[in-house]
C-alpha cells in the first residue's frame, strides 16, 4: 500500500502527523503546499456534512468565506490554499445565487468541489512525473541508460494527494528502470528531506542516499548527479520559484557543474499576477528550529538566529524547465502556456488579494 498523507471519505478526514515521522506514523497534522490547501479545503468540506454554517443561505455563504479566509493564513508563502480557498468561496457564491438554491445544495456543491480537487491533484501528479522523467531523460540520457537525481525537502505521496511532484519525477524514473539512485538532503532546519522524503524512498524500495544540505557541491562534482528536481510553494509570471529555503543555493551549484535543475509543480502553484519572486512573502520561522533538535538546545546561547523557511529561485536558474501537469516549460515560456490554457477555460490568474 502507498503512503498517504490525507485519508478522507464523506464526512471523515484524518491527516497523516508528519511531526512524529519516522519513529510514529499517527495521523493529525500537515506540511507541503498542495496537501495543506487540500487538508483546508477538506476539513471546510468535513464540517459542512456534519451540519455547520448557516441557517439561511447568506449566513451559509458567510461561514464558508471566514473559515477559507482563516485558512489563508496559515502558510503565507504558498499560493495552493488562497487559489483553493478562491475557488471553493466562487462556487458557494454561485450556487447560493441560483434561483431556488437551497442550502442543501450549497453545501453539497462546495464539498464536491473539494473532493474534485483531491482527486486533480492525484492525477496531475502523476502525469507531472511522467511528463518530467521523459524531458529528463531526453535531455540528460538521450542513449539510454540510467540517471542519478538530486531533490530537496519533501514533495511526495506525504506533501500531496499521492504520487508527489519532484518525489513523482524520481517515482516515474524507478518505475520505467532508468533510475540510478536519488539523493535527498537532509533539509535543515527541520529535516524534512532526513525524515520523510528517505522513509518514502525507503519504503518505496527506490535506490536512494542521503546527504547533509552542505554536501550537495560534493555529490555533483564526484557523484554523478545527472539533474536536480525540486518542488515549489510559489512560481510566478517569469518562473521565479519560492520552494524550502536551501533550493536557491542548490540552483547556483547545479549552474555551476551544467547540471540541469528542474522544478515540478503542478499548474496551481503557479500565479501569474505576481511579476517576480520578489513579490512573495517568505515565511520566517521560530528560532528553536535551528537552536534545538529534539527539545536539545545545541546552538550556543545568546546567538542570534534568522530562520526564513523557504527562499526565492530565479527564472534563470532553473535551467532544466518547470514541470507541470500541462507538459515542461522554460521558465520565460510559463505565461504563454498558462494563459493558453486559460483561454480554454482554466484560471490560472491569481489568489484572492
Ligand atoms: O515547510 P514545508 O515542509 O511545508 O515545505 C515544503 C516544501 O517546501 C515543498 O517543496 C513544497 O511545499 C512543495 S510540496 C509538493
Amino acid at each position: 500500500m502507498s503512503l498517504e498523507a490525507i485519508r478522507y471519505s464523506r464526512g471523515s478526514l484524518q491527516i497523516l502527523n508528519q511531526l512524529l515521522l519516522p519513529h510514529q506514523s499517527r495521523y493529525e497534522a500537515v506540511r507541503g503546499a498542495p496537501a495543506i490547501a487540500l487538508v483546508g479545503c477538506l476539513s471546510l468540506a468535513v464540517e459542512l456534512q456534519g451540519g455547520a454554517g448557516g441557517p439561511g443561505l447568506a449566513a451559509l455563504v458567510a461561514f464558508v468565506r471566514d473559515a477559507l479566509s482563516f485558512l489563508v493564513t496559515a502558510r503565507p508563502t504558498a499560493v495552493n490554499m488562497a487559489r483553493a480557498a478562491r475557488d471553493l468561496a466562487a462556487t458557494a457564491v454561485q450556487e447560493a445565487k441560483r434561483e431556488g438554491a437551497t442550502e442543501d445544495e450549497v453545501r453539497e456543491r462546495v464539498i464536491r468541489c473539494a473532493e474534485l480537487m483531491l482527486e486533480k491533484d492525484l492525477r496531475d501528479n502523476r502525469s507531472i512525473g511522467d511528463l518530467g522523467a521523459q524531458h529528463l531523460l531526453q535531455r540528460v540520457a538521450p542513449g539510454g541508460g540510467k540517471v542519478t537525481v538530486l531533490t530537496h525537502c519533501n514533495t511526495g505521496a506525504l506533501a500531496t494527494a499521492g504520487y508527489g511532484t519532484a518525489l513523482g519525477v524520481i517515482r516515474s524514473l524507478h518505475h520505467l528502470g532508468r533510475l540510478e539512485q536519488a539523493f535527498c538532503t537532509e533539509t535543515r532546519p527541520y529535516n524534512q528531506g532526513s525524515r520523510l522524503t528517505a522513509f518514502e524512498l525507503v519504503y518505496e524500495q527506490i535506490p536512494a542516499t542521503l546527504i547533509g544540505d552542505s554536501m550537495a557541491a560534493a555529490a555533483m562534482a564526484h557523484r554523478g548527479v545527472s539533474a536536480v528536481v525540486v518542488g515549489a510553494d510559489h512560481v510566478v509570471a517569469n518562473g521565479d520559484t519560492a520552494n524550502k529555503v536551501g533550493t536557491y543555493q542548490l540552483a547556483i551549484t547545479a549552474k555551476h557543474h551544467g547540471i540541469p535543475f528542474y522544478v515540478a509543480a503542478p499548474s496551481s502553484s503557479c500565479n501569474l499576477s505576481l511579476e517576480t519572486g520578489q513579490d512573495i512573502v517568505i515565511e520566517e520561522r521560530p528560532g528553536q528550529e535551528l537552536t534545538d533538535i529534539n527539545g536539545v538546545r545545541i546552538a550556543a546561547p545568546g546567538i542570534g538566529v534568522w530562520n526564513p523557511a523557504f527562499d526565492i529561485t530565479p527564472h534563470e536558474l532553473i535551467t532544466g524547465g518547470i514541470i507541470t501537469e500541462l507538459g515542461v516549460f522554460a521558465p520565460e515560456e510559463l505565461r504563454a502556456a498558462l494563459n493558453s490554457t486559460v483561454s480554454q477555460g482554466g484560471h490560472l490568474d491569481g489568489p484572492p488579494q
